[in-house]
């Protein structure tokens, strides 16, 4: 954060509306002043927040627009197709202004089209058409190795050894290859443990491991809850049930975050008390991977997978990714095998004695899809231009602000008795998060949403209670976040006037 002085500088406004000059950072004191439970704020900053900002200043559209002037990674939107209202599907004409930017805050489902995939996708047609087979060895990017192009930046984005890294299938294979070599069940140790409600295709992906096996899903995998009443599940509450049962857990495997409550478990923390006991550690990054910096090296996770279209932008389907610790480089573990686990070297000679690759490159089965490794490399190129530590900062300030806006117009302190309301299911404290956070409705989330969408807002439902809103540090800004607030109580508005007609 920076000096005090540096936040707070009361100077008379260029544009005319009385927004004190501020940083970024205020948003956090916007938090504070509206007497939120946001942590690490001295009381001597909320009292000077609460001398410098005018209360319906905090809440304003210039508010967002200055946000956005301070914003160094304002340009970054500009990397990305942002979809206008005109195009989207399902907006009511009569509602919006067709000429204006949608309201997209649906990144952790599916991200935006990078300006530079678009490129490089038509100079792979164009190789294609020109060159046909000899593509795969030569141009820019022979096919025989796209994968191999992508592994310095992807393995940026996790933290990890290139050599820890394979770009390879969808992340739901990639849960089933790294089980199939890993987990090697013992009478005694043959548990596998996986948050309650975790995603349905790693749920199912779990126990079809089990019973690969031959082992019962009732007696092997263990689905944690939270406390009763709780909708997140307590880190000190996941220690201590590794502690207490972690002699028969085989494999724990958490989701980095958690698609339906946005929580970001502590990777670094469920790793070490797992190996403290013995197990090994995996994780699924799909809302982490490229939302929040990750360390998996140097946290010392045994393996990973995750897949790229939600905050990596690849497009439905992209090509997901997978980790494996160095430590077993070398071993030669049981696991699906095919031509491309075999080292390039000898590859070729075609002789149908496997000579298998080392690190995560041994884990791979097929040749690499070059369409599909165009879209991770037309990320990259973006990510060339930033790093997660910056987004990262970004993030927090924009899911801040959303989190603020909504506890001002939704939140037990708003000036206006709702009939629908929701609240913030997702963590407050910003390092127990990403992105996104999860409204939890009290009212039935279809009609919310149907009427968000003919508004322009793509944002998506998941029942029985959340709509997930994500402000993505890479093409979102203030104002986006402001419209959608705006359109929100809007939104609500119309629903409680129906409800009254009843
Ligand atoms: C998005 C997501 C998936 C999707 O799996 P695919 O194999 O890419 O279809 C799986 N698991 C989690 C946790 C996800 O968030
Ligand atoms: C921020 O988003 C709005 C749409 O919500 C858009 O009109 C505006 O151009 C964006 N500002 C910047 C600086 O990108």
């Amino acid at each position: 954060m920076p000096a005090m002085k540096d936040v707070f500088r009361h100077e008379p406004s260029t544009s005319g509306c009385d927004v004190p000059t501020c940083d970024i950072v205020s948003v956090y004191l916007i938090g504070a002043y509206e007497g939120l439970a946001v942590a690490a704020i001295p009381t001597s900053i909320i009292v000077i927040g609460i001398i410098y900002f005018r209360h319906d200043a905090l809440l304003s559209q210039e508010l967002a627009e200055y946000l956005n002037d301070q914003d160094k990674l304002k340009h970054l939107r500009n990397e990305f197709f942002y979809p206008k209202m005109a195009t989207l599907p399902h907006v009511d004409k009569s509602l919006v202004n067709l000429e204006e930017d949608s309201v997209y805050l649906c990144g952790n489902s599916l991200g935006l089209l990078p300006k530079a995939t678009t490129r490089i996708m038509d100079e792979q047609f164009k190789k294609w058409a020109e060159i046909g087979v000899f593509g795969h060895l030569d141009g820019e990017i022979p096919w025989a190795f796209c994968d191999e192009c992508c592994l310095d930046g992807v393995a940026k984005l996790v933290g990890a050894h290139p050599s820890e890294i394979a770009v390879m299938n969808g992340l739901t294979v990639n849960v089933h290859v790294l089980f199939t070599a890993f987990y090697k069940p013992t009478p005694s140790r043959h548990k596998i443990l996986i948050e309650s409600k975790a995603f349905p295709s790693d749920h199912y992906a779990i126990e079809s491991q089990i019973r690969l096996k031959g082992l019962k899903v009732e007696d092997s995998m263990i689905c944690l809850e939270p406390r009763q009443g709780e909708d997140i599940l307590r880190t000190e509450d996941i220690l201590s049930y590794i502690e207490e049962h972690g002699d028969s857990i085989s494999i724990i495997f958490f989701s980095g975050v958690q698609y339906y409550t946005g929580q970001l478990f502590e990777i670094e923390k469920i790793t070490a008390a797992g190996h403290a006991k013995g197990c090994l550690v995996g994780w699924d990054l799909a809302h982490a991977y490229a939302n929040v910096p990750l360390k998996l090296h140097e946290w010392d996770v045994d393996f990973a997978c995750w897949c790229s279209y939600k905050y990596g932008c690849t497009g439905a389907g992209g090509l997901a990714g997978a980790f494996v610790n160095e430590r077993f480089a070398e071993d030669k573990r049981d696991r699906m095998l095919g031509w491309w686990s075999h080292k390039y070297s000898t590859r070729f000679i075609m002789d149908n004695v496997l000579d298998l690759d080392t690190g995560a490159a041994g884990y791979r089965i097929s040749n690499p899809p070059i369409m599909l490794a165009v879209a991770v490399l037309g990320f990259l190129e973006v990510m060339e231009k930033t790093n997660l530590e910056e987004l990262r900062e970004k993030s927090i300030h924009l899911t801040g602000y959303l989190e603020f806006l909504i506890d001002h117009y939704f939140g037990a302190n708003s000036a206006k008795d709702r009939k629908v309301h929701c609240e913030i299911m997702t963590p407050r404290d910003s390092s127990q998060r990403g992105c996104q956070l999860s409204l939890k409705f009290n009212y039935d989330i279809a009609s919310v949403y149907k009427e968000l969408v003919k508004r322009g807002v793509a944002v998506d439902k998941r029942y029985p209670y959340v709509i997930r809103v994500a402000p993505v540090h890479l093409y979102n800004n203030f104002t986006d976040v402001w419209r959608f607030v705006q359109i929100l109580v809007k939104c609500v508005d119309e629903l409680e006037k129906e409800l009254d007609k009843k």
